[in-house]
């Protein structure tokens, strides 16, 4: 649902993606932007993304993006999707605003488990448990899901480091009450 937001995107210009994984939504961005840097922390994500993907204006880099090398204001678009509440988010949004250029976009896709309420909200919380542990075979490292930030957390950070909210939709599956909602968020570099 979100991977078909993404696609209702205007011209994203010469564009960035932010821990882009598997690149699950690297296609869909080179579709609407003009060049399309993908990056990820982990060379083992960027080498299966490379793999996945298949689009003449993608290439591939390896990047914190908390501290990337990236040019000032060098590009019209950000994307970052499931990766902020893994950071210092302060430090991530300031990044973004340095690399943008002015009037440039930055467009956040995150999980905001605070919508989840009751049972839905527990359901959830028992199902990462237990796909961390079953799927992955491990425990969450301390300090996990400390800098999950809600919809209101994360507009007021991009307020204070020089963003302007232009929309925040709340996209839902409706197939399972307990899935966590995502916050689609555009901003604007002012
Ligand atoms: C949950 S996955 C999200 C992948 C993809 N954006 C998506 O939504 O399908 C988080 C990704 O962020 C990457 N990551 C974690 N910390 C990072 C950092 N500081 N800078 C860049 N990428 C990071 C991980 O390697 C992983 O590929």
């Amino acid at each position: 649902m979100v991977r078909e937001r993404v696609g209702r995107e205007g011209n994203l210009g010469r564009a960035v993606e932010f821990g882009c994984g598997t690149g699950f939504y690297t296609e869909v961005l080179a579709r609407k932007a003009n060049t399309l840097l993908a990056t990820d922390i982990s060379s083992g994500m960027l080498e299966l993304a490379k793999r996945q993907v298949n689009a003449p204006n993608v290439t591939f880099q390896a990047v914190d993006c908390q501290r990337t090398t990236l040019q000032d204001e060098g590009f019209d678009t950000a994307f970052i999707s499931l990766l902020i509440h893994f950071t210092v988010p302060g430090q991530t949004v300031a990044e973004m605003y340095r690399i943008l250029r002015p009037r440039g976009t930055l467009i956040i896709a995150n999980l905001d488990p605070q919508l989840l309420h009751g049972l839905d909200r527990i359901r959830s919380l028992i199902r990462i448990a237990y796909q961390g542990i079953a799927g992955y075979r491990l425990k969450p490292p301390k300090g996990f899901g400390r800098n999950v930030m809600s919809e209101k957390q994360l507009r007021e950070l991009l307020g204070r480091s020089g963003f302007r909210v232009e929309s925040a939709e709340t996209i839902r599956d409706p197939s399972r009450s307990s899935n966590i909602p995502v916050e689609y968020i555009r901003a604007v570099k002012v």
